[in-house]
């Protein structure tokens, strides 16, 4: 079992990296200490951390800074001491990637370098680096088969592919310099704080406002859906048990179509907020759109290995985990109206300067 004191983790203030950092302190016999590096992209919202930077006044630190500027990731390596690093920073969605595909570029793949060579340079006290990264790399599943952990690369989308560069820079930083690195693979989060671009807040919020449902091309893409506190899990365990050079691949065993997703949400939103004003049920805001260029068919993972090294396992299903969503999305109004409206933006550039 690793130990870590001073751990870096980048993104933390987005949707995966939020909830990491709460697991962590709240889950975990974690007694150290975790510096939040994150740049405040349009995806980064400190408000989702307001509670554990309240409550965990002397073990949590953020840093408004970012991984594409050097110098300041070697300030925050030698300013805390870092010995681990767990790498979220990103950016993360797939349509921005296919309209502007240069931030993908500088942050996932030039941003990562910086990162690996920040820890190379100080390889005497870094116990660990976690890259946390994407089964899009993989590329697209026909009707049947899984991703496992010897797939080969075939990422499709400029997203994908930064991914993929990034993944191949972690290891090379390994075989060539002997960093000790482990990286995961996950398949399609879903939970609490998810900005509503990807398609289950998107989905659940259009729906309790009356809006449109956008479901691109025949909605029968398929991707493997997985309770963002399981995937939290299983980061924490590869980053804890995981030999260094090892990669896992993790998924929810969770294949749905995306047209059944969308049905699944708007039921549960009918459940919970009642029917729409003309009585009619959300479903029926469902509109089908343009596809996705290059859209990937499938995505399913194969995490037997995940199971038999570390017995991880999840603990939400589909049905606890898309009401739960639901609901906290029903009960955080203060969240999701200032996401919605814009007004966080206006908050950090009042309260947040960068280093
Ligand atoms: P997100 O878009 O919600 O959050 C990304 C965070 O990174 C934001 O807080 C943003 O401000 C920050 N960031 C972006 N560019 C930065 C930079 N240059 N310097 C510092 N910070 C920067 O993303 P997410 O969905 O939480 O994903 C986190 C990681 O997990 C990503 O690496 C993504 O590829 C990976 N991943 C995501 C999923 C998923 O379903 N969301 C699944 C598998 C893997
Ligand atoms: O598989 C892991 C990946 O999952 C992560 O690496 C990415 O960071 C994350 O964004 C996610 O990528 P997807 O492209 O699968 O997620 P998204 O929520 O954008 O879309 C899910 C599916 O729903 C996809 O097939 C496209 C479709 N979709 C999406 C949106 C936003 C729609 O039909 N309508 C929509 O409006």
């Amino acid at each position: 079992m690793r130990k870590f004191n001073n751990i870096l983790v980048t993104g933390g203030a987005g949707f995966i990296g939020s909830n990491f950092i709460r697991y962590v302190f709240e889950k975990t016999d974690f007694k150290g200490r975790i510096i939040n590096m994150d740049s405040l992209t349009y995806a980064g919202n400190p408000a989702s951390l307001e509670d554990v930077a309240a409550r965990y006044t002397e073990r949590y630190v953020f840093e408004h800074a970012d991984i594409r500027d050097k110098e300041a990731v070697e300030r925050i390596f030698d300013e805390y001491d870092i010995d681990s690093v767990c790498h979220l920073a990103a950016e993360s969605h797939v349509d921005r990637s296919i309209v502007s595909p240069d931030d993908f570029i500088q942050t996932n793949i030039v941003g990562t370098f910086n990162l690996l060579q920040a820890a190379k340079e100080r390889d005497d006290r870094i116990t660990l680096f976690h890259h946390v990264s994407t089964d899009e790399v993989y590329g697209s599943l026909g009707d049947t088969g899984f991703f496992t952990e010897t797939t080969p690369y075939m990422p499709h989308s400029p997203y994908s592919a930064s991914k993929a560069s990034s993944d191949h820079l972690v290891r090379a930083y390994h075989d060539t310099y002997g960093l000790p690195i482990t990286i995961s693979n996950c398949s399609n989060n879903y939970g609490p704080y998810q900005f509503p671009e990807k398609l289950i807040p998107l989905i659940i919020l259009n729906a309790l406002e009356g809006k449109p449902l956008p479901v691109y091309g025949e909605g029968i893409n398929v991707r493997d859906w997985l309770y963002v506190e399981d995937h939290c899990s299983a980061i924490w365990t590869v980053m804890k048990e995981a030999k260094a050079s090892e990669t896992y691949v993790v998924g929810g065993r969770c294949e749905l179509r995306n047209i059944d997703v969308v049905k699944r949400i708007a039921a549960l939103v009918d459940e919970f907020a009642g029917p729409l004003p003309s009585g009619a049920p959300r479903e029926s805001l469902i509109t089908f759109v343009k596809d996705r260029p290059g859209h990937d068919h499938r995505y399913a993972i194969d995490c037997t290995r995940l199971e038999n090294d570390f017995s991880w396992t999840q603990t939400e299903t589909a049905e606890s985990g898309f009401a739960k969503t639901v609901k906290w999305y029903l009960d955080n109004n203060e969240w999701v109206k200032s996401v919605r409206t814009g007004e966080y933006r206006q908050w950090i550039e009042k309260n947040y300067e960068k280093r």
